[in-house]
C-alpha cells in the first residue's frame, strides 16, 4: 500500500522532524567546517575574514537555505525538475531548469575531490589506530607530522586506495535508500560528532595557546582583508551550508510537510557555524603553541592535530575518535553530494537506485583521479595558474555556487507567485514579506557586491 503525501510515496518521506534536521545538518557539517574553514581562515589572515564569512551566513546563507529547503519540499523532485515544476506552476517563463541542472553538476564535481580529502581522513584514522603518533620515545614536532602529510600526498596509490574505500562506503549507504541508508546513518552519527568536538576543544584550551587563537580568529584587522579573501569567504558560505548544489533541494523533497522550513534552516545554519568556530578554536591554539604557520594550507589540520594526539594522555584513543568523527562528518556530507545526481538519474532515466548510484560512483571515481594526480605527478599549475584540484575547488565554490545562489534568489524573488510562497511557509506573513525582500534585493545585492565587486 502506498500512502501519498504531496503525491510522493511515503517511503521517501523522512520520519519525524528531527530526522530532517539531522540529515540536513549532516550534509552541512563536514570537511568544510573541520578542514576547509580553519585552513582558509589561516591563509586569509583570520579575524576580518571570519567576520565577512559570518556576515555572509546571516545575509544570504540563511535566507537561501530556507529558499532551497522550501523549494525542495514543494517540488518533491530532483533539483532540475523542481525548478521546472515551480516555474510552470508560477506561470512565468524562462529556462530555470538550467539552474537546477548546474546545481547537480556542482555537487557531482565537489564529490570528486571531496572523496580524496575524506580519504586523507581515513588514512589518518588508520595510522592513528596503528599508533604512529604514539611511538614511545618519539618526540613529534611539526617537521615530523608535516613530513607524514607530504608523504601521503606524494603517493597516488595510497590516495587512490583510501578515496576508493570512502567512495564505496558512500555508495553502500546511498544505494540502500533514503530511510534504510541515509536516515539510519545520520541519526546516531550527528549527536556523537558534537560530543567529541566538545571534548577536544577542552584539551586544546588547556594545552594550547588559546588566547592567541581567539585573537587570531576574532580580532578583525581589515588591512589584512584582500579582495581574494572576500571572494573565498562568499564561496565558502555557500559550500559550508551545502547551497546551490542540489543537496538541500533534494533533501527538502524528502521533508515532511509538517516541519517548519524556517526553524529547520536556523537550526542547521546554527549547528554548522558552531562546528566551524569550534573546529577553529581547537586547531589554532595548537598552531600557535607549536609555532606552525597559520597559512600552511590544506595540510593544516593533518599537521597540527597529531601534535596534540602525540602529547596528551590517552592521545591515541582521542586521535582515533577524532579521525573517526572527521570521517563520519565527511560521510554524511558525501551522501548528500551523491544524492542529487542519483535522484536525477532515477527520475529522469528511470534507472533503479542501485544502477543510478553505481553509474555515479564509477564516473565520479574517474574524475577524482584528476585530483589525486594533481597532488603529485601533475602538481604544476595548469589551469589559470591553479592545479586541477585548486581549479575544481575554485570553479565549484566560487563560480558555480555563487552564480547558482544568485539565480536561486532571483527565481524565488521574481518568479515564484504569492500563493507558492504561502505554501512554502505555511501562510506565515511575518516570514513571507521579509523573505521576498531578501530574495529580491538583499541577497542579490550582497552577492553581487561581494562576489563581482572584487573582480
Ligand atoms: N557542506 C559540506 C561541508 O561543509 C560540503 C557540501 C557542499 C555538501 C555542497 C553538500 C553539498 O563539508
Ligand atoms: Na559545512
Amino acid at each position: 500500500v502506498i500512502i501519498e503525501e504531496n503525491s510522493k510515496p511515503v517511503d521517501r518521506i523522512w520520519r519525524g522532524k528531527i530526522t530532517f534536521v539531522m540529515a540536513a545538518a549532516g550534509s552541512a557539517v563536514g570537511l568544510g567546517n573541520m578542514w576547509k574553514f580553519p585552513y582558509i581562515a589561516g591563509e586569509n589572515g583570520g579575524g576580518a575574514f571570519v567576520l565577512v564569512y559570518l556576515a555572509c551566513i546571516l545575509c544570504f546563507g540563511i535566507p537561501l537555505l530556507m529558499a532551497e529547503i522550501g523549494m525542495g519540499r514543494m517540488g518533491r523532485s530532483n533539483a532540475q525538475n523542481t525548478f521546472r515544476i515551480l516555474r510552470r506552476e508560477s506561470g512565468s517563463k524562462g529556462p530555470w531548469g538550467v539552474v537546477g541542472a548546474l546545481a547537480i553538476v556542482t555537487s557531482y564535481l565537489i564529490l570528486s575531490f571531496y572523496i580524496v580529502v575524506a580519504g586523507w581522513c581515513l588514512y589518518y584514522l588508520w595510522i592513528t589506530v596503528n599508533g604512529q603518533f604514539n611511538i614511545p620515545g618519539q618526540i613529534l614536532d611539526k617537521s615530523v607530522t608535516g613530513g607524514m602529510f607530504d608523504n601521503l600526498l606524494a603517493s597516488p596509490q595510497t590516495l587512490i586506495i583510501f578515496s576508493v574505500v570512502f567512495l564505496l562506503i558512500t555508495f553502500g549507504i546511498v544505494s540502500s535508500g533514503i530511510k534504510n541508508g541515509i536516515e539510519k546513518t545520520v541519526n546516531w552519527m550527528m549527536p556523537s560528532l558534537m560530543l567529541i568536538l566538545v571534548l577536544l576543544i577542552g584539551y586544546s584550551i588547556r594545552n594550547g595557546d588559546f588566547s592567541a587563537a581567539v585573537h587570531f580568529l576574532f580580532n578583525a584587522d581589515f588591512h589584512k582583508l584582500t579582495l581574494n579573501a572576500i571572494i573565498v569567504a562568499v564561496g565558502h558560505s555557500f559550500f559550508t551550508l551545502s547551497l546551490a548544489s542540489g543537496s538541500m533541494i533534494t533533501y527538502g523533497s524528502y521533508m515532511s510537510a509538517k516541519s517548519s522550513v524556517v526553524k529547520t534552516s536556523l537550526a542547521v545554519a546554527g549547528i554548522d557555524t558552531l562546528v566551524a568556530l569550534t573546529a577553529g578554536l581547537t586547531i589554532f591554539p595548537l598552531v600557535f603553541e607549536h609555532g606552525l604557520e597559520p597559512g600552511a594550507g590544506p595540510g593544516l589540520v593533518f599537521i597540527s592535530l597529531p601534535l596534540l594526539f602525540g602529547d596528551m594522555p590517552y592521545g591515541q584513543l582521542f586521535g582515533t575518535i577524532f579521525f573517526l568523527m572527521l570521517f563520519v562528518a565527511a560521510l554524511t556530507s558525501a551522501i548528500s553530494l551523491m544524492e542529487p545526481t542519483v535522484a536525477w538519474l532515477e527520475q529522469r532515466f528511470f534507472l533503479s537506485r542501485t544502477r543510478a548510484a553505481l553509474l555515479t560512483t564509477l564516473t565520479v571515481w574517474l574524475v577524482s583521479l584528476g585530483t589525486v594526480f594533481s597532488l603529485n605527478i601533475w602538481d604544476n599549475p595548469m589551469f589559470f595558474g591553479k592545479t586541477f584540484f585548486d581549479a575544481l575547488d575554485y570553479l565549484t565554490a566560487n563560480i558555480l555556487m555563487t552564480a547558482g545562489g544568485l539565480a536561486t534568489a532571483l527565481f524565488c524573488g521574481y518568479c515564484l507567485k504569492e500563493h507558492q510562497l504561502e505554501q512554502m511557509f505555511g501562510g506565515n506573513r511575518a516570514v513571507i514579506v521579509p523573505f521576498r525582500i531578501a530574495m529580491r534585493y538583499v541577497v542579490p545585492l550582497f552577492v553581487v557586491v561581494l562576489a563581482i565587486g572584487p573582480i
